[in-house]
């Protein structure tokens, strides 16, 4: 595994062309956020199967397209629909979306994910703000030749996930009045869910959410500089901790409820950084 840096300069170009704006913000709309789009003043929209050598989202709930245009008043590159790991996607194309908006000129990415609680003192239907990561289980996305135009061979990670954002985001969402719970994400490939034994394993070596995305983002992100920051819907507590078998379905519905409060806060959090 390695980046291809002439793929992506490619796949930037078609993007660029077409955008109409050059946004200093992303996002990625994960699961509950993807009709926050609906909020921003459109300005373009590149669908990721028009782009050359670009990897497409296979799963249900999940759109394929960036979206360009301004939430409140700040221009903005969104990602409706990402890609994952276990779609069977090498990770530096998982990774491959994140390194074109930083190409693009995105200096601030907002990563957003539906998450499993393994903290007990969460409940669905909470957010969480990502104060860390655990990527250790999952392929790190820099594996392979380093290219040194995007990054160097060895980045600190003592810092993903920035704290001036941090700030931001907590700020954000007293002003919402919108609690506001702060742990660890741990990246899984999934796709299947956790069992309660992988539950209780996170919850020992101090995981607080769990989810199959997000992290190997971060790291790529943080490999070309970008500053990044993090927000996990927990639409289910994880495996174990409640008897209730998990389903896609019931994540799916409680983003779709939590979707409100979670874009309400999103565009606040992206009102502070204009
Ligand atoms: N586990 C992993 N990923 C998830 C979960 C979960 O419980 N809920 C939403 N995404």
């Amino acid at each position: 595994m390695s980046v291809n840096y002439e793929k992506l300069v490619n796949a930037c170009g078609y993007v660029r062309e077409r955008a109409g704006c050059s946004p200093k913000i992303g996002i990625v709309l994960g699961s509950g956020l993807g009709g926050f789009a609906e909020e921003a003043e459109i300005i373009s929209s590149v669908n990721y199967s028009d782009i050359p050598d670009f990897p497409r989202s296979t799963v249900e709930g999940h759109k394929g397209r960036f979206i360009f245009g301004k939430v409140s008043g700040v221009e903005v590159v969104m990602m409706q629909g990402r890609v994952h790991y276990y779609e069977g996607y090498p990770m530096e194309d998982v990774v491959m979306p994140t390194r074109l908006m930083g190409m693009l000129g995105v200096e601030t990415l907002l990563l957003t994910n539906a998450a499993g609680g393994i903290d007990r003192s969460f409940k669905a239907g909470d957010i969480m703000l990502i104060t860390d990561h655990i990527a250790a289980f999952v392929p790190n996305p820099l594996i392979g030749k380093n290219d040194d135009r995007l990054g160097v061979r060895f980045p600190d990670m003592s810092e993903v996930y920035d704290i001036t954002l941090r700030e931001k985001a907590l700020a954000a969402a007293s002003e919402h009045g919108t609690e506001l719970k702060q742990g660890i994400y741990a990246q899984l490939t999934g796709p299947s869910y956790e069992t309660p034994a992988e539950i209780r394993m996170l919850e020992t070596i101090g995981a607080s959410a769990v989810g199959m995305s997000t992290a190997c983002e971060a790291i790529a992100a943080r490999h070309m500089g970008l500053k990044v920051c993090g927000l996990s819907l927990i639409s289910n507590m994880a495996a174990g901790i409640n008897s209730t078998p998990l389903s896609h379905e019931e994540v799916q519905q409680a983003a779709d409820d939590a979707a409100e409060r979670f874009t309400a806060l999103v565009k606040g959090f992206i009102g502070k950084l204009g």
